[in-house]
């Protein structure tokens, strides 16, 4: 028996007890006849305390180091200087016996919380990073949601179901990871970027309600929030309409937050995309602030400004108390949205202060028309209103970027606040210039809302989508849609997509010929899971919910992947890189 307890499980009540731990040498500290040293394993940390007159005991003593394997046997007793941050702070055990279990080398960085590692050695030796007990914790809270949301599906009568890895393209939008098949030469799999398709035949299958928590793949541009192989609770109901489902899915998250933070959920509320986007900037609104954007372009009218006269839209956004704002204060703020990530191209302020309104813009606006666009935009006083002009959605965008910045340097946004809502109502479909066609929004399965239908022929652009996100905090944990089930409109969304019948059989012969064979009504929706977890865990990166991630150049440095293929396994495959693709040598 390597132990009788771990070193995470001692108390007072033990004292007195003859105990064998194992684990990692966390500390050791030498004080004078005194040698400490902290036992870490998965549960915890335990002192350990020797001393000169346990002579057999030196040898290794002298010679052990950080994060040497022990065994340590020994009798608990009271600690005389309590250490209240540890759960077994109250006791130490008295060692009488070690056994080396095995060596290490001095790790690279200190498995401290606070580690001196930067994060690129730490990803190298990630298995050494999750000793440490901000990164083992994380992925014991991963594990508690995963736990909690099979559990509330699986009592809901969801079936895990699980589809293939190795497909063909999925439409979801993003570049596919191509993985090609030896046994047929030239030909290619493409790895999933979600089980779309595949959920939607498990209903034509008469599965009803399904779920998965699944990996999923996207070669894209990589962010914070956004990893190459990234995890889904993926989830399809039959026989529902979207009432049915925004109920469904906020009671899972009513309970997950409950089980998991203690915390309570009311009704979420549902707005529209265009709501979201006209009073937030953004599809993905953080509601713990309010501050919403303030459309100025019925009061602009007789302002006989220049600025504003000439563009699409103006709006605001006001900040309660942001008169005492000073210039600096200001730049930055214009600095931001001057930045090219963000795209603004400058503010125009107006400061309620007491002697009067004051603005940047004093020289073409008098009292009289300031007066008028702070009754317009409730400025109150002491508040501080930041204006712009420009594209209408541009615009916006920028002033719900400039809300969420002004919010962070307020230290408005509280990681322990949760604000969820539903968006629904988006566009179905997407123009885009450069390639000058629809994209579906969402995906090319999307039902569009019944009323909309015939606008299919005349403006696909103004057809919305039976689409609902979910988002909390400004993040979009989840997404989904009630899906087309009828060949005919399934048709029109391909034609509407610029498809011709032959591409669409091509691409979706196989969901098309599904759809003859009497598919159910149906909708879905995905959680993403490391996100979820992130949010929930109040942190910003999803890298530290994930076991091993790779970094933003798509690469795990531990395991120096993506990798080289060598000669042999390129001429098996039927491949061979062109000199311009072929790796530089190291
Ligand atoms: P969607 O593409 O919106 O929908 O994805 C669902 C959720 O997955 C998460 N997500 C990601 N998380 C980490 N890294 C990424 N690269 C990444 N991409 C997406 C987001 C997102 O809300 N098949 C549809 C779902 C459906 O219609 O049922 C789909 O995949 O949190």
């Amino acid at each position: 028996m390597y132990r009788t307890c771990t070193c995470g499980a001692l108390r007072l009540t033990d004292v007195g007890r003859q105990v064998v731990l194992a684990g990692w040498v966390h500390h050791i500290r030498r004080m004078g006849a005194l040698v400490f040293l902290d036992l870490r394993d998965f549960y915890g940390v335990t002192q350990l305390v020797a001393d000169e007159s346990q002579t057999d005991l030196q040898e290794i003593l002298r010679e052990v180091n950080r994060e040497w394997v022990l065994q340590a046997t020994g009798m608990v007793r009271e600690r005389s200087s309590k250490n209240p941050k540890l759960p077994t702070g109250d006791v130490e055990v008295y060692l009488a016996q070690i056994r080396v279990l095995n060596r290490s080398d001095v790790p690279p960085f200190t498995l401290e919380d606070e580690s001196d590692g930067g994060e690129e050695l730490r990803m190298r030796y990630r298995y050494l990073d999750i000793r440490r007990a901000p990164v083992r914790d994380a992925l014991r809270f991963r594990h508690e949601v995963g736990r909690k949301v099979r559990e509330y599906l699986n009592a809901q009568g969801f079936t895990d179901v699980e589809t293939p890895f190795l497909i063909s393209s999925t439409p979801e939008g993003a570049r596919d990871f191509v993985v090609p098949s030896s046994r047929n030469p030239g030909l290619f799999y493409a790895l999933p970027q979600s089980p779309q398709t595949f959920k939607q035949l498990l209903m034509v299958g008469g599965i009803d309600r399904y779920y998965q928590i699944v990996r999923c793949f996207r070669d894209e541009d990589l962010r914070a929030d956004r990893q190459p192989e990234f995890t889904q609770i993926d989830c399809e109901m039959s026989f529902v309409e979207r009432r049915d489902i925004l109920e469904m899915f906020e009671g899972m998250m009513r309970f997950i937050f409950r089980e998991v933070l203690g915390v309570e959920f009311s009704a979420f509320p549902q707005m529209p995309w265009e709501e979201a986007m006209a009073k937030y900037g953004s599809d993905k609104p953080d509601l713990r602030v309010e501050m919403p954007i303030v459309d100025l372009r019925e009061i602009r009218k007789g302002l006989e400004f220049p600025a504003f006269d000439a563009v699409e839209y103006v709006g605001a956004i006001c900040v309660k108390g942001g008169a005492r704002y000073s210039r600096r204060q200001i730049d930055e703020l214009v600095d931001y949205v001057r930045q090219p990530q963000v795209g603004g191209t400058g503010i125009v302020w107006m400061k309620a202060e007491e002697a009067g309104l004051k603005s940047s813009a004093d020289k073409y606006l008098s009292p009289e028309k300031l007066r008028r666009i702070a009754d317009a935009a409730g400025v109150g006083a002491g508040d501080l209103l930041l204006m712009m002009g420009g594209q209408l959605r541009k615009t916006q965008r920028v002033l719900g970027l400039l809300r969420l910045e002004v919010a962070r340097r307020e230290g408005w946004l509280d990681p322990k606040v949760f604000k969820p809502l539903w968006v629904v109502d988006f566009p179905l479909l997407e123009w885009d210039e450069e390639t000058q066609r629809y994209y579906a929004m969402h995906h090319p399965f999307t039902m569009p809302h019944a009323e909309d239908l015939e606008l299919f022929e005349s403006n696909p652009g103004a057809m919305r989508a039976s689409a609902y996100d979910m988002v909390i905090n400004g993040v979009e944990v989840g997404g989904g849609s009630l899906r087309i089930y009828d060949r005919d409109i399934q048709a029109q969304m391909f034609r509407a997509l610029g498809f011709s019948e032959e591409e669409a059989e091509v691409k979706f012969g196989f969901l098309m010929n599904a759809f003859r064979y009497g598919a159910p009504p149906h909708g879905g929706i995905a959680f993403g899971f490391d996100r979820l977890c992130a949010l929930m865990g109040g942190s910003e990166s999803i890298r530290d919910y994930i076991a091993f991630p790779k970094n933003n150049a798509g690469r795990d440095v531990m395991i120096d992947s993506p990798g080289q293929l060598s000669e042999a396994q390129l001429e098996e495959l039927g491949l061979q890189l062109r000199p311009k693709f072929k790796p530089r040598e190291e």
